[in-house]
């Protein structure tokens, strides 16, 4: 069993597995010298050959627990044919929503389109240097999915004031999101995804009242659906006040916390694996501070089964030594 097995299965806490969020992305020089000859992102994330090297470079480099397939939560509505691009110094631009376009793309168009993610899973989970790890299989939470395909861009702070104007429109999408989802995570795990993340980055935005509609209830299709194909499901609801009661709703088999959330308040409140919550930016200060900090998550944790992570994505200005100087820290730490 691997290491993050040992941790969700069978509870383990003597185990410190380690990966990061956006692990494979623009802090390796490696990623970028890749990303400099390949300037359409998208076309990127589809070309399996150059995927599955990209999502196998920081196992390379750091020898983490898990691989993360190098692709991107906006492969959904992409694959729903609204427009998704990205564009430097300003991240995705999506196209219009268009309900009556994207009601016409059945399962056989969604999967065709998307195809070579699942390729490049295949290259990726047969890997050797993958013996005795992971590959984690992601989506974006139906939430932070309409998101960006009702708002067309990151949300930054806030949502516009039209944001939830067209209820037919919110709940027929949220509908297709879900239905398509369940496609996307069910062709990942058929193709070597043996650990299924979903990403909620904007659960933060909603109000108290409007999480049961818009967060609880349709994550908790997509756990139960993950449960039911034998996988492992880990839930990232990013910023949300309430972990415990997130987690008392959703049951995801580990809940990964950002570094807004307090590591001791969260083994007293949950019953589950946890994961993450080191602020990413301690990797940008000096290694006697990332020591320090990551020995703190190492503790407080040492009698909870607990994944060692960041509490959100890897800044791409990061120093890969401190990634490894952190990576060391964990494995060193008994
Ligand atoms: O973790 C990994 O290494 C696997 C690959 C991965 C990417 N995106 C590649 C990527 C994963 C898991 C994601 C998830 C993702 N994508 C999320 C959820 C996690 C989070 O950060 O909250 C979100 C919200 C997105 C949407 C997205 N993709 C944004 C907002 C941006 C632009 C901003 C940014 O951070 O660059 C992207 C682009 C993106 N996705 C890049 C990478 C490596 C950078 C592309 C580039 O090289 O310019």
């Amino acid at each position: 069993m691997s290491p993050i097995e040992q941790v969700i299965i069978n509870q383990k806490t003597n185990v410190n597995p380690v990966w990061i969020m956006r692990q494979a992305g623009r802090y390796l020089p490696e990623f970028r010298e890749i990303r400099k000859k390949n300037t359409d992102f998208i076309k990127l994330c589809l070309n399996e050959n150059l995927s599955s090297e990209i999502t196998l470079q920081p196992i390379k480099r750091f020898n983490f627990d898990a691989a993360i397939i190098f692709s991107d939560i906006l492969m959904l509505p992409y694959g729903l044919g609204q427009k998704v691009e990205f564009e430097k110094n300003f991240g995705p631009k999506l196209g219009e929503l268009n309900l009556s376009e994207i009601t016409k793309i059945d399962e056989i168009d969604f999967v065709k389109r998307i195809y070579n993610i699942y390729k490049a899973l295949q290259k990726v989970s047969s890997d050797p240097i993958l013996n005795n790890k992971n590959t984690i299989g992601f989506v974006g939470a139906p939430w932070t999915l309409l998101v960006y395909m009702i708002n067309q861009q990151s949300p930054k702070k806030e949502l516009k004031k039209f944001f939830f104007n067209d209820d037919f429109l919110i709940n027929r999408t949220l509908l297709i999101i879900e239905k398509f989802l369940k496609i996307h995570i069910k062709q990942q795990i058929e193709n070597g995804a043996n650990i299924i993340q979903i990403f909620d980055s904007w659960a933060g935005l909603l109000e108290e009242k409007d999480l049961p509609n818009y967060v609880y209830s349709p994550t908790l299709n997509l756990v139960n659906y993950v449960k039911s194909l034998k996988v492992p499901v880990i839930c990232f609801p990013r910023e949300i006040k309430n972990y415990k009661e997130f987690c008392d709703i959703v049951k995801p088999d580990v809940v990964s916390i950002d570094y807004n959330v307090d590591p001791k308040n969260i083994i007293k409140n949950v019953n589950i694996p946890v994961q993450g919550g080191l602020d990413p930016k301690i990797l940008l200060s000096d290694k006697e501070t990332l020591k320090k900090e990551t020995t703190k998550y190492l503790e407080i944790f040492k009698d909870h089964p607990y994944i060692f992570n960041l509490g959100h994505g890897v800044l791409p200005e990061t120093n890969p030594e401190m990634v490894d100087y952190m990576t060391q820290t964990v494995r060193e730490y008994k």
